[in-house]
């Protein structure tokens, strides 16, 4: 289910029926035709019948307006709500705006063309581009359920329970969410559901444990080869009684470290090594979660499951990207 921000015009003759289609395929979506304050849309007509002979300074004053503040705020906090746009063709410059603004804030941006327009270069901004509503009700179909996710998690082994992230745990307790609760734990999630489709539970739940300490090291978030170094020295031992009762061995105490320590640098072990299986699942799942700079490259991934991974990941991502509270992975995955 998402949460869906229709951009489009007052004039727009398909928007009635879009609004109506998304929500009886059980998405949430924000209606600017009808917003939450009550008070219906907002029109320029409502504030002065002759808008449209209106010079700059009148438009600025226009803007400064009691209607125009209400639906404003609105429509931004409708913004910040949703995770996913959808611009609805034709329409004009504050749609477009809206669009430009999503896909800047790092949201999924969908263009539906109910009759084509003419052709935009820029529309390459976007993730879909459809004149066809049925490919975009399939395009924001979750591609993954929360019951995938848990049995993955029985699949290695883990009590996810066990692992709860909160800020105070991290180097840094105040960051950006870039490397962050919601960033560790797709990684976690992307772990075990690379082990499931591997054949590797235990790999897999060494491999978990370490994505769930790999960033806590961070000092910024930038490029930084010592962070995974650090995560080793300086949160490793706080949490032995979580590998005590998950039976670390020594052997896999070390492939957790060394897994660790090489998602921040290039990688020393080889495939066939003790502990590569380790090393590569925990730094395939951390780079996974690259689709939320929009810089990941396939050919990098060490396994070709993990290719597999790449949409299931996407979509959590869309789902949790302004995750970075202290959330247990619980409440993350609903
Ligand atoms: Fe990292
Ligand atoms: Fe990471």
């Amino acid at each position: 289910m998402a949460k869906i921000y229709v951009a489009s015009s007052w004039r727009n003759q398909y928007y009635p029926e879009v609004v109506e289609r998304l929500r009886e395929a059980g998405h949430k979506v924000y209606d600017f035709r009808n917003p939450p304050h009550g008070q219906g849309g907002f029109k320029w007509q409502n504030l002065d019948p002759d808008f449209d002979k209106w010079g700059v300074s009148e438009y600025r004053e226009g803007l400064k307006h009691p209607a125009s503040e209400l639906q404003f705020q609105a429509d931004l906090d409708a913004l910040n709500w949703a995770d996913t746009c959808l611009l609805v063709l034709p329409c004009g410059r504050s749609a477009h705006t809206e669009a430009g603004w999503m896909k800047g804030s790092g949201k999924r941006t969908i263009v539906y063309i109910p009759e084509m327009q003419e052709p935009e270069l820029m529309y390459k901004l976007f993730d879909l581009v459809s004149g066809d509503f049925e490919e975009v009700l399939e395009f924001l179909k979750d591609k993954i359920t929360q019951e995938d996710i848990f049995e993955a998690f029985r699949y290695i082994g883990v009590n996810h329970a066990d692992f709860p992230l909160s800020n105070s745990m991290f180097t840094r307790p105040v960051h950006e969410p870039l490397h962050g609760i919601g960033h560790i734990y797709r990684t976690m999630i992307a772990c075990a559901l690379l082990a499931q489709r591997l054949r590797m539970p235990r790999a897999g739940l060494i491999a978990f444990c370490g994505a769930y300490i790999h960033d806590l090291g961070r000092t910024n978030d930038y490029k930084d080869d010592e962070h995974g170094m650090n995560a080793v020295n300086w949160h490793f031992d706080k949490y032995s009684e979580l590998w005590e009762k998950y039976a670390l061995t020594d052997e896999e105490r070390v492939y957790l470290k060394q897994a660790v320590i090489q998602h921040s640098q290039k990688e020393w072990t080889r495939p066939g090594d003790d502990g590569y299986d380790v090393m590569a699942i925990l730094k395939d799942a951390d780079a996974l979660d690259r689709c939320r700079i929009g810089d990941l490259n396939p050919a990098y991934l060490r396994y070709s499951e993990s290719r597999s991974l790449i949409e299931i990941i996407e979509d959590i991502y869309w789902r949790t990207s302004e995750v970075n509270e202290d959330i247990t992975i619980q409440e993350f995955i609903e």
